[in-house]
């Protein structure tokens, strides 16, 4: 039914592997005609039991094209909300409403309005990781793995306005050259990595490449042999003749990595103050709140319609502009 190269088919768990709840789960999805989409941040159980595990890219991509009539999101709030805005007529569930995003809660539409409406020659391009209201009010979405692509393709004679995450905002800058006017938001995860902690693992791993999501600082992202967005992650490590890599993004992704390259040996990278690879919205998700949205169909994503008919404009238009597939 299905082909998603930005995206990991599931199925590779044979059902006789799979727990009762897992079982459940998917006896639920026969009977609701439902997709399951998963973020490559999600426990190793979820990513297990989906039909796609990948990058916002590629689960904004499966969203577009699926023929299901439910679609059990896991991930986090604003992922599901894009979901619903592409499919306004199916039902889309969220395992817990509650998912959220710090991104996402840096930047609310009242105080971009205010923004915007200090330049009116502003061109709005807003990362994924935001609300249905701000992609209404942008006039491109983009995501970590199309972000140097949607720059590009923007208007010349415009002013860039990029929220809501300075990081990712300034390491598009550095790949394009094009200067870009950044919201000061952040992930509040991935801000975590220090040039000191990623100089002290190297130094313990001689050798071993690093890869950073561009979420990370620019002195974390200086020390990579390789930026990107998760998605990418998995086709780089695939590539590289590294056997020992080090990888500084949410610890979600190290399953999904020893899935895909099980012979490659995957080194989390360490925080300067503690162990907190873990983005605890994405970990609010659990089998059982996935087994029980399902059973219960709900909670559910509702928006209104002419905030989702706005923003399906710019959601649009980025997968016109890097390709649908
Ligand atoms: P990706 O699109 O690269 O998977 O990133 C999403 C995200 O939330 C990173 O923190
Ligand atoms: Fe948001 Fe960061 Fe969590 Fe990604 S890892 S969902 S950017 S808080």
């Amino acid at each position: 039914m299905f082909n998603a190269p930005d995206a990991m088919p599931a199925g590779r768990v044979a059902p006789a592997a799979l727990d009762s709840l897992s079982r459940e789960i998917l006896e639920l999805k026969r009977s609701l005609n439902a997709v399951i989409l998963a973020h490559n941040y999600q426990v190793a159980e979820i990513q297990d039991v989906a039909d796609f595990v990948g990058d916002s890219l590629g689960l904004a991509r499966q969203a577009a094209r699926t023929s299901a009539d439910v679609i059990v999101f896991c991930g986090v709030h604003f992922m599901a909300e894009t979901a619903k805005i592409l499919n306004p007529s199916k039902h889309v569930l969220l395992p817990d409403l509650d998912a959220g995003c710090s991104l996402e809660s840096s930047c609310p539409g009242s105080k971009l309005r205010a923004l915007q409406g200090t330049n009116p020659n502003f061109w709005t391009i807003a990362y994924i990781n935001c609300s249905a209201e701000v992609k209404a009010l942008a006039d491109c979405i983009c995501t970590s793995g199309n972000a140097v692509k949607i720059v590009n393709a923007a208007p010349k004679d415009r002013d860039l306005l990029f929220v809501p995450d300075e990081n990712l905002g300034g390491w598009v800058m550095e790949q394009t050259g094009r200067p870009m006017t950044l919201w000061k938001g952040d992930c509040y995860v991935h801000v975590e990595w220090t040039h000191a902690a990623i100089t002290r693992i190297r130094q313990l791993h001689p050798g071993a490449p690093v890869v950073a999501h561009p979420e990370c600082p620019k002195a974390v992202r200086m020390l990579a042999d390789e930026v990107c967005s998760t998605e990418k992650m998995v086709t780089w490590c695939r590539s590289t003749p590294a056997k020992d890599i080090i990888i500084a993004t949410e610890a979600g992704m190290l399953h999904r990595l020893k899935k895909e390259c099980p012979d490659k040996n995957f080194i989390p990278a360490p925080t300067d103050r503690c162990a907190c690879n873990e983005c605890r919205f994405m970990k609010m998700n659990t089998l059982e709140k996935v087994r029980d949205c399902m059973a219960n169909r709900t909670p559910e994503i509702q928006l209104p319609p002419e905030i989702a008919a706005r923003a399906r404009v710019s959601i649009e238009r980025m997968l016109e502009i890097s390709g649908r597939d």
